[in-house]
């Protein structure tokens, strides 16, 4: 059946910043397929070679010169036609409804505009009847700022769409290196049995970023870390790292599993959330090689910046999944911009026996512990220990890691998290996709954390940019006898 894409907002920012580039990936892997027409819609007028101009100068913008072929983007252009209208309008859509579709194509519909309007939009896809039986929506978050407004804005798409037929975006999800965690737990039996308390002491997931918030002050403000990551993205790193093997590799079978993780994630109580929490704030530093201002002295062109914003820029979270398989394991969850680098890692802490049978004047011997770097470089290492070489009395030991890097594979990717993602869309495949219930789980365990802010009146820390965060959330490890695992493999976790 033939295919045709309608992209919501055809000529705003995400579409041309992220959308058409990662489409022309799916061009360049030669996944797209050839009937596919793809509809930009925008009330700006332009014409359909205007329209491809603009396309053509953001993706030699944003894509690597050696994945940029003139020969490509000529079959991807023929593919690509703007229709003229406001979408909130059903006149205007019916319009390029008339324009450019027939019921019997597949239809995939990309909202790439702000959630506010997604009601509207749907009201007018409906009036023109653009939600038939084979119609696909795609949105993408903020989906709410709370389970309360998360739930109004569902209500609104599944007045036009089944669940089936709705695709909500976590870009994490289309990360090669997020993928590679189901490949490595549920491809390699060897850690199935280790996989649990018994054997695990604490679990660590950091993602830091080194950029600012700059022109995007206004939104963020709104938003924070912890809603524009750990609701969303955290939490599905966390849900592939914690859930039971699925039957299946199936939307279902996968949704399920995360939900359950998401659904035993221990609410925190306001009278804890001040040690569990850390909430942080940058202030002016050395970023990036470069004095950068703070937060609060962020200069943006487009929007006023409020002095005493109590925003979080940062934020760590000691979490607990109450079932059977994690009781007992602390999982410390950190977030933040304008931290001394972008970074991405998971850490799995095993137990160490309590009985050594090492002399302690030779070795300090260590718990093993498996890290998966999922960005910029991705790989898996194994700490372990190893003799030191040599005739020396007893077994001196060292520790080492046994890495197995994906730098010189990843080379080789030639696409990236959305275009893996509208391969999936495309192939009507939901498993990479987030349902509404976990969106909901995971909105209800984030709001008792505000709450409990709120309630404890926990304001933000300030750590200056460059750094490694507010010094809390050392602590909020340190306390427990344990250590984030900083840089690269300098400082092993010491348990106590
Ligand atoms: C987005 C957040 O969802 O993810 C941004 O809104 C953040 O604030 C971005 O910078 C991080 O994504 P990535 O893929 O660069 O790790």
């Amino acid at each position: 059946m033939n295919t045709d894409l309608l992209i919501v907002g055809g000529d705003g920012d995400l579409a041309l910043r992220k959308l058409y580039p990662s489409l022309y990936f799916l061009e360049l892997n030669n996944c797209m397929p050839d009937d596919v027409r793809i509809i930009g819609m925008a009330r700006t007028g332009q014409t359909r070679e205007e329209f491809h101009q603009k396309i053509h100068t953001w993706l030699k913008k944003s894509i690597r010169d050696d994945l940029f072929s003139e020969e490509k983007w000529q079959r991807f252009a023929d593919k690509i036609w703007f229709g003229r209208g406001d979408a909130t309008n059903p006149d205007e859509l019916a319009a390029v409804k008339q324009e450019f579709f027939t019921e019997d194509h597949q239809l995939v519909i990309y909202l790439a505009i702000p959630p506010k309007i997604f009601g509207t939009v749907c009201n007018s896809l409906n009036v023109c009847g653009l939600n038939h039986a084979n119609a696909r929506l795609v949105v993408e978050k903020p989906l709410g700022d709370s389970r309360e407004s998360f739930l109004e804005i569902n209500n609104e798409l599944s007045r036009t769409f089944t669940e089936q037929q709705l695709f909500r975006i976590d870009h994490y999800l289309g990360k090669e290196s997020v993928q590679n965690l189901l490949a490595l737990r549920f491809a390699n039996d060897i850690f199935e049995p280790l996989w649990n308390s018994k054997y695990i002491d604490h679990i660590q997931i950091t993602v830091t970023e080194s950029v600012g918030v700059g022109n995007r002050w206004a939104f963020y403000d709104q938003t924070g870390a912890t809603r524009d990551m750990v609701q969303n993205h955290l939490l599905q790193v966390l849900c592939l790292v914690a859930m039971e093997p699925p039957a299946c590799l199936n939307a279902d079978s996968v949704r399920a599993e995360k939900l359950k993780v998401l659904n035993a994630l221990r609410l925190i109580p306001h009278d804890e959330v001040e040690t569990l929490t850390v909430r942080g704030q940058y202030s002016s530093g050395n970023a990036d090689g470069e004095i950068v201002p703070g937060y609060l002295e962020e200069k943006s062109d487009k929007y006023e910046i409020d002095p005493n914003s109590k925003t979080e820029t940062f934020v760590a979270i000691k979490a607990e999944i109450e079932n059977w398989r994690w009781s007992g394991v602390p999982i410390y969850l950190r977030t933040g911009k304008r931290l001394n680098k972008r970074h991405s890692e998971i850490v799995i802490q095993f137990k160490q026996n309590r009985h050594q049978i090492f002399s302690v004047n030779h070795s300090e011997h260590k718990a093993n512990q498996l890290i998966i770097q999922l960005q910029p470089d991705e790989g898996i290492s194994i700490r372990v220990m190893n003799k030191v070489p040599g005739l020396d009395a007893g077994i001196p030991l060292k520790d080492d890691v046994l890495n197995l890097s994906f730098a010189e594979q990843a080379k080789k990717v030639t696409h990236d998290a959305y275009s893996r993602l509208f391969f999936d869309v495309l192939r009507n495949d939901q498993t990479l996709f987030v349902s509404a219930a976990e969106v909901e789980a995971a909105w209800t365990w984030v709001d008792q954390i505000f709450a409990g802010w709120d309630a404890k009146n926990v304001v933000p820390e300030e750590y200056a940019a460059g750094s490694l965060g507010p010094r809390s959330a050392d602590l909020l490890m340190e306390n427990d006898g344990r250590r984030w695992l900083n840089e690269g493999f300098e400082l092993w976790c010491s348990l106590t």
